[in-house]
């Protein structure tokens, strides 16, 4: 990979539109923050129990140059400022994928800048990477080999990282996403959309050891599965409701909100010991979960990385950052490139 010159300053303006978070950004040399604005369309979709594909590319459209010039402005750097432009590709809804893409090409094309395309998943990876401005005693750059763990509305997956940008998907979910799995369990309890917070949320006033849900090992192979515990859980609420007794919302978050923190942290502990690795870093919407940050920082065998709760889940800055180490490589796409709803990371 190209070195940049020491003293040399790359700002990469980021820009994320996969799914209900229109957000821009700006980061300098892959790693010190300049600005982070996200515009969340949580509100508008909160109303349907998820997202709602049309009504959220309308939502980037209004907003997305708004908030780039807003990410632009507390950065207090303008466009020529800016050394490339780093957009989500994919995997994402392709209706916001392609405002995003859209508004990236426009300002590629209008001010010369190199037009870099990211994949989201990588992105949630080097939020790990972020450290704000103002941080006078920023931690080191993470290590290779690395493990991370990422955990997201859509995806569940353990990669391999042997240096930046080399990816092994050593294995993933083979039904729902841990983010999934959180969504769905929110609604059969009656808590509202989105389902991780709500989750939380109950689930501090409730037991965890109440219920014993399932934790699907799946020994012998680095995947994941949570549609056996979201299918205890749903069997849990209707022996309950058969028995006319009011439903211990609390408890039911506090033990399912165990399970998963307890397979995702065993499992990845296993594969940080099998491949040897220096560190875990552990992203994705998930990783904002306190039960599952406490598990990961708690023990005491690897090192855990986990970004700033704001960066957990979907925010620019990643995009940017990883955008950073892309253009250390000299990507630069062209403006006919397509979004990529569907895109694997290795
Ligand atoms: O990474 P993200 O913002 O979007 C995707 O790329 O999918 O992740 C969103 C997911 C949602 O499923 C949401 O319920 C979950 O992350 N999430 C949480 C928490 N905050 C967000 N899950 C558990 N605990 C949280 N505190
Ligand atoms: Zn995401």
């Amino acid at each position: 990979m190209t070195k940049a010159k020491d003293n040399q300053k790359i700002r990469i303006l980021g820009i994320e539109s996969s799914c209900d978070e229109t957000a821009a950004a700006v980061v300098e040399n892959g790693r010190c923050l300049l600005s982070s604005v996200i515009a969340t369309q949580i509100e508008i979709h909160a109303k349907y129990g998820g997202v709602f594909p049309e009504v959220a590319s309308r939502q980037h459209i209004r907003t997305i140059y708004a908030i780039i010039e807003q990410a632009l402005e507390q950065a207090h750097l303008s466009l020529g400022d800016i050394d490339a432009i780093a957009v989500t590709r994919g995997p994402g809804l392709a209706g916001s994928l392609v405002v995003g893409l859209n508004a990236a090409k426009g300002l590629s094309l209008g001010r010369g800048l190199p037009l870099i395309g990211i994949n989201h998943l990588e992105g949630h990876i080097y939020s790990a990477w972020i450290y704000k401005q103002d941080d006078s005693n920023p931690v080191p750059a993470p290590n290779f080999p690395l493990l991370a763990l990422l955990v997201s509305g859509g995806h569940t997956e353990l990669n391999l990282l042997t240096d930046h940008l080399h990816y092994q998907r050593l294995g993933a979910t083979l039904d729902d996403a841990a983010g999934e799995a959180f969504d769905k369990v929110a609604r059969l309890i009656g808590l509202p959309y989105p389902g991780g917070p709500s989750i939380q949320k109950a689930a501090a006033e409730g037991d965890p050891d109440a219920f014993t849900f399932p934790r699907a090992r799946l020994d012998g192979t680095w995947n994941f599965s949570f549609s056996g515990l979201k299918t205890a859980v749903l069997r849990e609420v209707r022996k309950l409701q058969e028995g006319g007794e009011p439903l211990p919302v609390n408890d039911l978050a506090a033990s399912f909100q165990a399970a998963v923190a307890d397979v995702l942290l065993t499992k990845t502990l296993k594969a940080a010991r099998e491949f040897n690795v220096t560190e875990i870093v552990v992203a994705g919407g998930v990783s904002a979960n306190k039960t599952l940050r406490d598990a990961f920082l708690n023990q005491q065998e690897f090192p855990a990385r986990i970004p700033p709760i704001g960066f957990c889940t979907d925010n620019a800055a990643m995009i940017a950052s990883a955008g950073y180490f892309h253009f250390l490589q000299g990507q630069s796409d062209p403006l006919d490139l397509d979004v990529l709803p569907t895109w694997p990371l290795s």
